[in-house]
């Protein structure tokens, strides 16, 4: 598939779903503890590094940007999905989101004290992700973080519904071992894997979850 392709289906499917989204999942966090405590080190790392701001990128309603921003870090969030935007605006006026795509982000090198995408390169065929690491490893700040989301396995899933609607999207389940990698290949070190089990929420349909806490290396 080609960037042009798959940045198309994704955002005109996020657009379709955008307000129901948003309601479905804004208290999914409270119920998943070991999430939480990945944001929650992600905070931490770079409240204390002081590099700069984080971009929550796929940021769609806005939860885990709001989430960040309640623990005491600058945020802002990124999302392909013009619905989306509007979504986290009007949820969170207080803070800033923007309409844009991880694959060229309009911001400059090293700017960043942090990076979240959190499940939103889970529907980038997998042949694009050197070009979206490349680019997180472009905008943080030497010496700053990314907390990663996603799905294990090694398959693509065509969903045809979601969230209540009629959509086309893929998702793309992969295998922690092959994403270390292509982190590692955009000049990415892993500092920590989580993988937890799927809780009752996500059984039977979803598997295990991943959550990568990488850094660029070098200092500030
Ligand atoms: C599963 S949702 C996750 C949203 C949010 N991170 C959360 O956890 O609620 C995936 C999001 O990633 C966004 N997305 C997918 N590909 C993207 C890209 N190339 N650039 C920016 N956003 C993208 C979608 O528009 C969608 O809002």
């Amino acid at each position: 598939m080609t960037e042009a392709t798959y940045l198309h289906a994704t955002r005109t499917a996020y657009d379709i779903v955008a307000v129901d989204y948003a309601e479905l999942l804004s208290a999914e966090l409270e119920a998943k503890p070991l999430d939480r405590a990945m944001l929650t080190t992600f905070a931490e790392l770079v409240r204390a590094s002081e590099l700069g701001p984080v971009a929550d990128l796929g940021c769609g309603p806005g939860r885990v940007t709001a989430h960040l921003h309640s623990l005491g870090v600058t945020v802002f969030g990124i999302d392909l999905s013009a619905e989306m935007v509007a979504v986290a605006r009007r949820t969170h006026p207080d803070l800033r989101f923007e309409e844009g795509s991880m694959t060229a982000l309009d911001l400059a090198d090293d700017v960043l004290g942090g990076v979240v995408a959190w499940y939103s390169t889970v529907h980038t065929p997998p042949e694009l992700l050197p070009t979206v690491f490349a680019e997180f490893h472009r905008v943080l700040a030497p010496g700053g973080h990314l907390l990663l989301a996603f799905k294990v396995g090694d398959e693509r899933r065509h969903l045809e519904q979601a969230y209540g609607h009629e959509l086309s999207l893929d998702v793309y389940w992969m295998p922690p071992d092959h994403v270390a990698e292509l982190l590692d290949e955009a000049g990415l070190v892993v500092d920590a894997r989580l993988i937890r089990e799927p809780d009752e929420s996500e059984r039977p349909r979803q598997g295990q979850q991943a959550y990568f806490l990488a850094r660029r290396p070098g200092k500030p």
